[in-house]
């Protein structure tokens, strides 16, 4: 957690959205609450936690007021699956995810001033009251729906309970999607809807929810963003377009479910709050926790959501849009007295490798598993997230392009000038800041280069172009470069070395602005840099200043900055990937159809025998085909050619076993040699094949029927 000294109360000149006028005094930042059902992964990362934690450093380093909200989400449908997957109680699985995660943003470094837990009591009471004080003023309907109960169990199952027969494709499919069509659905659209916990029949049954009016907000909703926040990213805004301009419905904020928070109304028993509805909530009563923990610095809950001069932002992923700009602002406004969001900066989808990242199927690269991996390397993930963030459209992440962002940038250029600006110093003037002298016109222009980043990744990051803010961080290092190379510090000590000293001053000062321009973004590293340059942090106003280091100023012995990533390192990755891939494979693979009947006699006309294989070898100049010598029983050697060469690295570890052949299948000339038969083999589900074999030694030449 972080704990900063109060920071000094300044007005940003960013202007209040919304049509509110004046400036704001602090920022409210939220970070989706991920469901405490397992690890958090880049996905997550890239879409929501590197973005607002960049966000907030920086805004930290300016020196605003911000609290950074993020907590699990342990509500939900997702959590009492995993429950029921391992033989555990909901309570034990997010115990259990709630500290892993909580323990990796940690050690990665994701700065949340608050991260609790939809579990607590203090979040209990305060979604329980939220939901009564909107039921008490009317602001909720009572509405009796048919949904879907299973007898044997006395209990409504949830969309993603249900199983049953896909209407369009009639694979087996989820209430709410079937994973080999990709097609949403309706429960009630499937064939035989089953319950997925105990597999018994399902019947529609009446049960009584309560609905969130949405319809009713529908005319505030358009004015407040579709009027007032044009300024949203286009996905985000647009997304919203596309909800307004279709009608909205009244949404159950209730569940017929026995895990979550008691619905706090009269009979309501066995229902609770839907996770939709008390997991935003999460944001307030986690900052009440906090407010609670040390008033002194936060003063009360209610100045971070419910006073006019705080901002809020919530960074989320693009599938939690309609919640966070349409129904958790319904719900502030129905109940009156909060801020509603200024800007809600939502990411598209990273993809693993051009798939989508998947939890089901453990298509992910996991964070507790990436801090074991890679020790010590939060920044590379950092950065390598950052450079690809799916700001404007879906993105992909390779483990080779993470490699290359690495060796390529964070070695070859930051850490390479910097590495050389602080060698030189060492080697020249035994670490000690040269003196600057005068200046040439070379020196000018590159300090006129670097002295303007500061308003250009300013500009960036207040726009939430987290991207291009750390492209211009790492355009600093690659002015640094050329500057050295173009002066060559190393060629002129030998004669003129009093030039050098600027050469190496300039160097130094431009070190030291890396470190400050980078630390929103790496911070890791910033530190690391800031101890090797002996000072303290130096604060974001320095951006931009060539005075940061006094002439005479010792500085501490350089390391490097970055490593380089060995192949090895990225294939291991690639390695794991391949076996998650073919472990999915063969997980969902089905038979194929079975082909039409046939009689005995037709059957008989094939004459399938057993073969010894006295030999086999690959064809020359083909890729596919193996020659196998086959002992028919006849006393006469057969050729067969067969197209399994891929298969079998070494073919004659297949001399000696028995295999089934065609005998009667008609001769063919392949690459030149007579093929008399064909070898039977199973093609596996992955397409691979593989010859079939006898489990006794039958006699060579044995008929098979
Ligand atoms: O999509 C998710 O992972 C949700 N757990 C996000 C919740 S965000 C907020 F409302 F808490
Ligand atoms: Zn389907």
């Amino acid at each position: 957690m972080n704990n900063q000294q109060s920071p000094k109360v300044t007005s940003n000149p960013l202007p209040l959205g919304g049509g509110r006028e004046g400036a704001f005094k602090r920022t409210t930042v939220t970070s989706a609450l991920p469901y405490a059902n397992g690890g958090v992964h880049i996905g997550h990362l890239a879409g929501v936690y590197v973005p607002a934690d960049i966000y907030v450093r920086y805004l930290r380093l300016k020196g605003e007021d911000v609290m950074f909200i993020g907590g699990s989400d342990e509500h939900g449908v997702p959590v009492t699956q995993r429950a029921r997957k391992e033989g555990i109680t909901p309570q034990q699985v997010v115990d259990r995810y709630h500290k892993m995660i909580k323990d990796s943003f940690e050690e990665f470094g994701i700065s949340f001033d608050v991260y609790s837990r939809t579990t607590s009591k203090t979040h209990h009471q305060f979604a329980s009251d939220f939901f009564r004080k909107l039921y008490d003023d009317g602001k909720l309907i009572e509405k009796t729906t048919k949904q879907f109960y299973d007898e044997t169990t006395g209990t409504f199952k949830t969309d993603r309970d249900i199983v049953g027969e896909c209407p369009h494709c009639h694979a087996e499919a989820n209430g709410d999607q079937c994973e080999k069509c990709g097609r949403d659905l309706d429960p009630t659209e499937l064939i035989n809807p089953r319950s997925k916990e105990s597999g018994a029949k399902l019947i529609l049954k009446d049960t009584t929810n309560w609905f969130l009016p949405l319809n009713d907000y529908e005319g505030w909703l358009k004015e407040w963003i579709l009027e007032g926040h044009k300024e949203w990213r286009s996905n985000v805004y647009g997304q919203c377009k596309s909800w307004l301009d279709m009608e909205l419905q009244p949404r159950a904020m209730t569940r017929d479910l026995d895990w979550g928070i008691p619905v706090p109304v009269e009979g309501a028993e066995g229902k609770v709050l839907y996770v939709w509805f008390d997991a935003p909530i999460g944001y307030i009563s986690n900052t009440k926790e906090l407010c609670e923990s040390n008033p002194e610095r936060w003063g009360t809950w209610q100045r971070w959501w419910q006073d006019e001069e705080t901002r809020l932002v919530h960074f989320i992923g693009k599938d939690n849009i309609v919640f966070h700009c349409i129904i958790f602002p319904v719900m502030m406004k129905a109940h009156g007295g909060y801020i509603m969001p200024d800007n809600v900066p939502a990411n598209e989808f990273l993809n693993l490798e051009g798939d989508k990242i998947s939890t089901s199927r453990n298509w992910a690269v996991w964070l507790h598993e990436y801090l074991v991996d890679f020790p010590g390397k939060q920044d590379v993930l950092r950065y390598a997230l950052t450079a690809s963030a799916p700001e404007t459209k879906d993105n992909d992440f390779t483990w080779a392009e993470f490699q290359a962002r690495n060796n390529n940038e964070l070695v070859a250029v930051y850490g390479n000038f910097v590495n050389r600006a602080l060698q030189l110093t060492q080697k020249y003037y035994d670490g000690v800041v040269p003196a600057c002298g005068e200046l040439t016109d070379f020196d000018r222009q590159t300090i006129a280069e670097f002295t303007d980043v500061k308003a250009k990744v300013e500009a960036l990051l207040d726009n939430f172009k987290f991207r291009d803010a750390q492209k211009e961080a790492m355009n600093l290092a690659r002015i640094g470069n050329k500057y050295l190379a173009d002066s060559e510090p190393w060629k002129v000590i030998k004669t003129d070395p009093e030039r050098v000293k600027t050469i190496i001053n300039i160097s130094l000062q431009l070190t030291a602005n890396l470190a400050i321009a980078f630390e929103p973004f790496l911070p890791f590293s910033s530190k690391k840099l800031y101890g090797m340059l002996n000072v303290e942090a130096l604060g974001w106003d320095n951006l931009g200043s060539t005075a940061l280091l006094k002439a005479g100023h010792q500085l501490a012995k350089p390391e490097l900055l970055f490593e380089k990533i060995e192949d090895e390192a990225i294939q291991a990755q690639m390695d794991r990937l391949a076996r998650i891939k073919k472990e999915n494979e063969a997980a969902s693979y089905q038979a194929a159809p079975v082909k039409p009947n046939v009689s005995f006699e037709t059957f008989e006309k094939l004459d399938i025998r057993v073969g010894l294989i006295k030999d086999c070898q690959k064809v020359k100049k083909s890729k596919k085909l193996l020659q196998f010598t086959i002992d028919d029983g006849t006393g006469t050697d057969r050729t067969i050619l067969s197209g399994i060469a891929a298969f079998y690295e070494d073919p004659s570890a297949l001399i000696g076993k028995r295999i089934l052949f065609v005998a009667n299948f008609e001769p063919r000339q392949m690459m030149g040699i007579e093929s008399q038969g064909m070898i039977l083999s199973a093609v596996d589900f992955d397409e691979s094949l593989s010859v079939v074999t006898t489990t006794k030694d039958v006699k060579p030449g044995s008929q098979v029927g």
